[in-house]
């Protein structure tokens, strides 16, 4: 076949498949013209391009060059037809397959969990609800008032060094000195000063040491606070209600027992500890508030006594659960926070 001849039918292929793709009205019709000069076996394009051979050796570099051409001209045509009927969008609908397959199953979510401390949080305060305790909150950045002074920890008590606390350097605070709370007995004042007897509320939140992280210790742990104050209330009191809590939260078979201590804002004052596997864990303090904390806060002592104890909920929640790290717990390792 002479050059010319070959050259004339590539005009015509142009031609009429650029005619055919910009006619194209539907996705239907336009695939058909696809598949008439574009198909791979018995398409248009492909019965020209077998008349290369015929083409004499001296030609055929022209004829090659101008069929490249050629294909690129058919194909941008037919690209445009695409993006004109917005089959472009979504390559699979220019097939066989359909965009939406309704019996494809679903992408489930994949949910979240609570932090075990907060399950924690939530299983003590169901517990102590159904012993009629309520919840109270206090802030976690307190004064000097809340955090010591009306604890009955005086200025010169160890507990207020500075290297034991998280002071805040406040430029021009007017509240006087703040800190991170070091205990959440601050809530037991906050309680006290809004209302007069009787109370029995539970306070949960973090408190802030200056301790160096290890297996045992972090510098931010979380405490259960209680105070019940009414008349009459006795150590009795107090021994009930932990070992109700004790027997709710690790089962029937624990047992309580009392060592004696000393907190600025009990008297008589405790250690609580709780024996479960047959191990004594110690739990926190407790004890029966000093007169001169109802005093503080406006009650008065001949009228009404109370109890308060504050637990570590860290340790109560890795107990539970054999956690014998509590970095652990803040790691924010999602393999680990999953298992709970
Ligand atoms: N606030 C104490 C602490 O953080 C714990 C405590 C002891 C709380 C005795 C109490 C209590 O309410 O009565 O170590």
């Amino acid at each position: 076949m002479a050059l010319a001849e070959f050259l004339k039918q590539l005009d015509a292929l142009v031609a009429a498949a650029t005619a055919a793709f910009d006619g194209a009205a539907d996705e239907a019709s336009l695939e058909a013209a696809r598949i008439e000069y574009l198909g791979a076996k018995k398409g248009r394009l492909k019965a020209v391009q077998k008349f290369m051979g015929a083409v004499g050796a001296a030609d055929r570099p022209a004829a090659g060059k101008r069929l490249n051409e050629v294909k690129t001209q058919i194909e941008t045509a037919f690209t445009a037809a695409q993006g004109r009927l917005g089959a472009v969008e979504n390559p699979r609908r220019t097939g066989e397959v359909t965009a939406f397959d309704p019996t494809l199953p679903g992408r489930s979510l994949r949910l979240g969990r609570l932090h075990p401390i907060t399950q924690t949080i939530e299983e003590l305060k169901g517990i102590m609800g159904r012993l009629g305790f309520s919840v109270a909150e206090g802030p976690e950045i307190e004064d000097e008032w809340h955090n010591f002074e009306a604890l009955n920890i005086p200025l010169e008590h160890p507990a207020r060094d500075p290297l034991d606390n998280f002071y805040l350097a406040v430029a021009g605070a007017a509240a006087g000195t703040l800190l991170l709370r070091s205990q959440t007995s601050t809530v037991q004042i906050r309680v006290m000063e809004q209302g007069p007897p009787p109370v029995r509320i539970i306070t949960l939140g973090r408190v802030y040491r200056p301790d160096t992280a290890d297996a045992t210790h972090y510098p931010m742990f979380h405490q259960m606070e209680g105070l019940l104050v009414d008349r009459q209330v006795t150590m009795a009191d107090l021994k009930s209600v932990l070992r109700l809590f004790a027997a709710s939260f690790l089962g029937s078979d624990v047992h309580i027992r009392f060592r004696p201590s000393f907190f600025p804002f009990t008297e008589p004052s405790v250690e609580a500890d709780f024996q479960w596997h047959d191990q004594w864990i110690e739990f926190g303090g407790a004890g029966m508030v000093d007169p001169n904390v109802l005093q503080m806060v406006g009650y008065d002592p001949e009228q009404v006594t109370g109890f308060a104890f504050g637990l570590g909920i860290e340790r109560l929640c890795m107990r539970r659960h054999n956690i014998t790290d509590i970095r652990a717990l803040y790691r924010n390792d999602v393999r680990f926070l999953r298992q709970f």
